[in-house]
């Protein structure tokens, strides 16, 4: 059965591309390359064995989206997709609202017209901003997004509940936590492409020498040590998430269908308990100095994930000081990499 995953080389699409293939599904990739590389088509195929057909094109091109629907007998789509920095968003909103929402929308169109059903959507806990009652399930009550990022995460699962309302499809929105980490193989990870926005990604340049120190983002919070508190999802967990969740969507009747899942460990742990796991699990320091807050950061968020485990079976429960450790093999694997290729 043929896959569309689109940003399938990105860092979520594609651990989730080879969780995918190991379950025997054939994946059709679309990714504009704008914020991953080539090779890591190749390094999925040495972890599974197997190729994906890849389309190197941006999603607002519906005349090359079209092509491909033709080429293959796509069954469902995961869509990963999109402009991810939140700082960024703030400074060019009209580019994340196109990227975001029209490649959203095209896709969805072919899924109209082709009376396709079994659409994922790459949703966040950003939808529920800084929620009143931890930790967070599905009910809490959603807070107007602060970022344009965020507002397109809310937008875009607004598109698809209209979606499967009016014509009568299945649908599945997940709400991620934060995603960290790395495939065991230390073949896939997060490209670091310019400066890290996100904490683990600086964390581990800070350790290898790139960053002179880890800037923590205040720590005059309300919370047990002052520093914010996030729940660290690993990433392999996460793809696997998205198997089941394509898979019950796959197994359930005909008509409108939309499944709603927070995706975390349900477990909180702060910026600094981060830094000290790290420093743990690979043996290595990571300078850090205490600046004032980001703007926009909130407090405090970690998922109530019962319902996902409930009705897909499924839990994240790899330790974060492992997650960690994968996260320094990747940097290694950079480092070698970067040396073979210079
Ligand atoms: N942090 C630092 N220093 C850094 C980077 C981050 O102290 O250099 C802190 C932040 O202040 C925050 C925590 O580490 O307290 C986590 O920050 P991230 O940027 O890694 O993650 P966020 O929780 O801010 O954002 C993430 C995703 C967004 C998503 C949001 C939803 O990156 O896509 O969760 O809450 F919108």
């Amino acid at each position: 059965m043929e896959i569309l995953v689109t940003g399938g080389l990105g860092y979520i699409g594609s651990h989730t591309v080879v969780e995918l293939l190991n379950n025997g599904f054939d994946v059709v990739i679309v990714d504009d390359l704008s914020n991953t590389e080539r090779f890591v088509l190749n390094n999925i195929e040495e972890i599974t064995g197997r190729k994906p057909a890849f389309y190197p094109f941006d999603l607002k091109r519906r005349d090359l989206l079209r092509q491909v629907f033709e080429a293959h007998n796509i069954q469902g789509c995961i869509n990963f997709a999109a402009y991810k920095a939140v700082g960024e968003s703030q400074v060019i909103p009209l580019d994340y609202y196109e990227n975001n929402l029209f490649s959203l929308i095209n896709i969805l169109q072919e899924f109209r017209e082709r009376g396709l059903s079994n659409f994922i959507f790459s949703s966040s806990c950003t939808v529920y901003g800084q929620a009143d009652h931890m930790p967070i399930d599905e009910n809490t009550p959603q807070k107007p997004a602060e970022s344009t990022y965020g507002k397109t995460k809310q937008m875009g699962e607004e598109i698809l509940q209209d979606f499967a309302r009016a014509y009568h499809r299945k649908v599945s929105l997940l709400r991620y936590f934060n995603p960290i980490g790395a495939h065991p193989s230390g073949k896939l990870g997060e490209l670091p492409i310019g400066v890290p926005n996100n904490l683990v990604p600086y964390v581990m340049q800070t350790a290898a020498g790139i960053r002179e120190k880890l800037n923590i983002w205040g720590n005059d919070y309300d919370t047990p040590d002052g520093t914010p508190v996030r729940d660290y999802i690993y990433v392999v967990d996460l793809a696997k998430a998205h198997v089941a969740a394509l898979q019950k969507l796959l197994d359930s009747g005909e008509g409108t269908q939309v499944d709603i899942y927070n995706l975390g460990t349900g477990k909180g742990s702060s910026v600094l308990e981060v830094v000290q796991a790290f420093e743990k699990a690979n043996g290595v320091k990571v300078p850090y100095q205490i600046c004032e807050r980001r703007a926009g950061d909130i407090t405090i968020a970690y998922a109530n994930a019962d319902k996902a485990e409930r009705e897909l079976g499924w839990k994240s429960d790899t330790p974060l000081e492992e997650a960690l450790r994968t996260v320094w093999q990747w940097q290694k694997y950079l480092e070698k990499r970067k040396k073979e290729t210079v």
